[in-house]
């Protein structure tokens, strides 16, 4: 295939609450002195809550049933990628992905549990379910990254099965790229690269997970935010999580879920640490900014929720006490 000079034309030129509601053991009378008492957290305020980007209300339900049937949250962010990855109308995630502009469809995923436990795979082929793949990464091995034909052998080796990503509309629609070869990112309601998902449980643990075939008509062996601990996706169970959606390059640069936990960690609100994670990258010295998309959501401690994006049109679908909402994100970019 020829060989394309997109690069330079593209813009990519409780604190833990649990501590305010435990009940810590303290020492009264002299019969007490002798019985430690544990530290037990009440639980009975913590409600499972899922928050995924993008309209994923299947994904997202999916998850709900895990926690409200007691799972943890692991199994839960991980049941509602599964759900995606599947769905081959899904051109941005799983089968059905579009490819890259050689036409190989190629996955990143990563999952971080409320431990600090953290596995990926990157640049996966022939394998739909790389979330699963990224959690034995994590699981099984002493490794936490494993890329390209090694992390398909493994997945084989796992039982996961080889099939074909490249549906029929994904090919139909790389054809018709390839007539112009064109790369730009689009700024639009279909822009839904990824699917980020975080999860309390009803223990009150945070886990989540990312996974996403990536902009299309990449490069081949173009990796994303998706898969990087800190990019796409951070955990830290005394604090909150964090996932990020949209163009790749600019989330890692400046390390954005990680950014959104930290600052959470530094007293602001969900809402907060994703509106100056977004103001880092509009901020940089000659920012393209108005030419791409990025968004954040993100979970604390206490179960509230936050998520912004540079343009219109992100948004986020939420589990909370039974109902299970799409919500429109603010954004910053108002004309
Ligand atoms: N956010 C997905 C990607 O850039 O690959």
């Amino acid at each position: 295939m020829k060989r394309r000079n997109f690069i330079k034309k593209t813009s990519i030129s409780s604190l833990s609450l649990v501590a305010a509601s435990a009940m810590i053991g303290c020492k009264g009378s002299d019969d007490e002195k002798s019985e430690e008492k544990p530290i037990v957290p009440l639980k009975n305020n913590i409600k499972p809550l899922v928050i995924a980007t993008w309209n994923t209300p299947t994904a997202v339900n999916a998850a709900a049933e895990v926690l409200e049937s007691g799972g943890s949250a692991l199994d839960a962010v991980e049941a509602g990628c599964k759900i995606e990855e599947a769905n081959a109308k899904n051109q941005t995630v799983g089968i059905g992905g579009l490819p890259d502009r050689d036409g190989n469809v190629t996955l990143d995923a990563c999952i971080m549990d409320d431990k600090g436990n953290y596995g990926a795979v990157l640049c996966v082929e022939n394998i739909k379910h790389v979330i699963s793949v990224a959690r034995k990464v994590m699981e099984d091995t002493p490794h936490v990254i494993l890329a390209g034909r090694g992390a398909e052998q493994f997945a084989v080796s796992q039982g996961f099965e080889r099939e074909d990503l490249l549906t029929e509309a994904s090919k139909k629609a790389w054809e018709e790229w390839k007539v112009k070869s064109e790369y730009k990112p689009i700024i639009n309601i279909e822009n839904h690269d990824t699917i980020g998902m975080l999860a309390i449980d009803k223990e009150g643990n945070i886990s989540g997970a990312c996974t996403t075939s990536g902009l299309a008509y990449k490069m081949r062996g173009r990796v994303g935010d998706s898969p990087v601990i800190g990019g796409g996706l951070f955990i830290d169970n005394e604090i909150g999580g964090a996932a990020a959606t949209g163009l790749g390059e600019e989330v890692l640069k400046t390390v954005g879920s990680f950014l959104v936990v930290e600052l959470m960690r530094q007293g602001k609100s969900p809402q907060e640490a994703c509106e100056e994670a977004i103001k880092r990258i509009v901020s940089k010295p000659n920012s393209n900014y108005k030419n791409f998309q990025v968004g954040y959501i993100a979970v604390n401690k206490r179960g509230e929720i936050g998520g912004y994006s540079i343009h219109e049109w992100f948004s986020y679908n939420v589990y909370k006490e039974g109902a299970n909402k799409n919500i429109k994100s603010d954004y910053y970019l108002k004309t």
